[in-house]
């Protein structure tokens, strides 16, 4: 884990994280990144039992972290759930929105409320939490981290709905970081490019081209020679919660190796047919 050779321990002592999504996969990672480096983690999504699992994770392994169940699509339980955080942890100094949906669809077989799906989660929830924080975060002089996509740069078959989603949520990391910067609050995102370690990327290893495992595949075409791992995604985080990040705000980090500027199909036409052929039997 590089981080640990890179940063010093504990130099988010004292801090307060809330990690939205935060249960599971890359946004998981954050969490207990974050705390390893010294913050009390608040871990915030739909599922209970998945949360609850998450928060003993990083509290066995000697960080401290609470689960503040709830969904960022509604106003109200953004509300109530910084309200949690503050009433149980004391503060709060960095958001990361984490919480996404996504699924590979068509855009001709995509029905208006499952786009609409996937821009209330990803987008108007990015919203509600951000606007929710902003009392506290004004206190501490805090930050928000974006968890945004390489997806919208060019385009990315059957990703419509999260193209849209992610390229809404980049407007928001720059709108926000110059409407709050007056209020020493920083806003950031960080945009992951094919992560191997997950299970929504492992969905995609369906239609790589040769049958090769996934890492080997994206391997083979991204720059830098190898697959992204969830640690990257994590280290940008805590860099970009460091006081190392201090006068960067409205930036959106690309943690990709170079993928989307080397812009070479990681899936085949004929990795599509055969991703259609699985979605038509079962729901992808
Ligand atoms: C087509 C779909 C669909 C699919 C859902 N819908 N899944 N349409 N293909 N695979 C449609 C439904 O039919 C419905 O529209 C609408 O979307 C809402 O779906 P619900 O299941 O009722 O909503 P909800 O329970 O809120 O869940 C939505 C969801 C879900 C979170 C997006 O699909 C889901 O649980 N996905 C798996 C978890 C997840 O999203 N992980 C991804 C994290 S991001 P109708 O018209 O029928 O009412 C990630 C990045 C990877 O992994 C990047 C890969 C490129």
């Amino acid at each position: 884990m590089e981080a640990a050779k890179t940063f010093q321990p504990g130099i988010l002592k004292g801090k307060v994280a809330l990690i939205t999504g935060g249960a599971s996969g890359i946004n998981f990672e954050i969490a207990r990144t974050l705390a390893q480096f010294g913050a009390a983690v608040a871990i915030m999504g739909r599922r209970e039992k998945v949360v609850a699992a998450a928060v003993e994770e990083i509290n066995k392994a000697g960080g401290r972290a609470i689960g503040v169940p709830g969904d960022v699509r509604t106003a109200e339980a953004a509300q109530k759930v910084i309200g949690e955080v503050v009433s149980k942890l004391g503060r709060l100094d960095i958001v990361v929105n984490g919480a996404a949906g996504n699924f590979l669809c068509p855009a001709e077989d995509l029905s208006s409320n499952a786009f609409k799906t996937v821009i209330e989660i990803d987008l108007v929830g990015t919203f509600n939490v951000s606007r929710a924080a902003f009392p506290e975060l004004q206190k501490t002089k805090g930050l928000i981290i974006n968890i945004s996509a390489t997806l919208h740069y060019s385009t990315t078959p059957w990703q419509t709905h999260a193209s849209a989603a992610k390229a809404g949520v980049d407007s928001l990391t720059t709108s926000l970081a110059a409407e709050w910067g007056h209020y020493g609050i920083r806003v950031n995102g960080i945009a992951p490019g094919p992560i191997a370690d997950t299970v929504g990327m492992s969905k995609l290893s369906l239609g790589m081209t040769n049958g090769d495992n996934l890492s080997d595949a994206l391997s083979q075409v991204i720059p830098l020679g190898r697959a992204g791992l969830k640690s990257d995604i994590a280290s940008a985080a805590l860099f970009l919660s460091s006081d190392a990040a201090s006068f960067i705000s409205g930036h959106t980090l690309v943690v990709d190796g170079a993928a989307w500027l080397y812009h070479q199909p990681a899936i085949s036409r004929e990795g599509l047919r055969k991703i259609e052929e699985e979605r038509r039997k079962s729901k992808l």
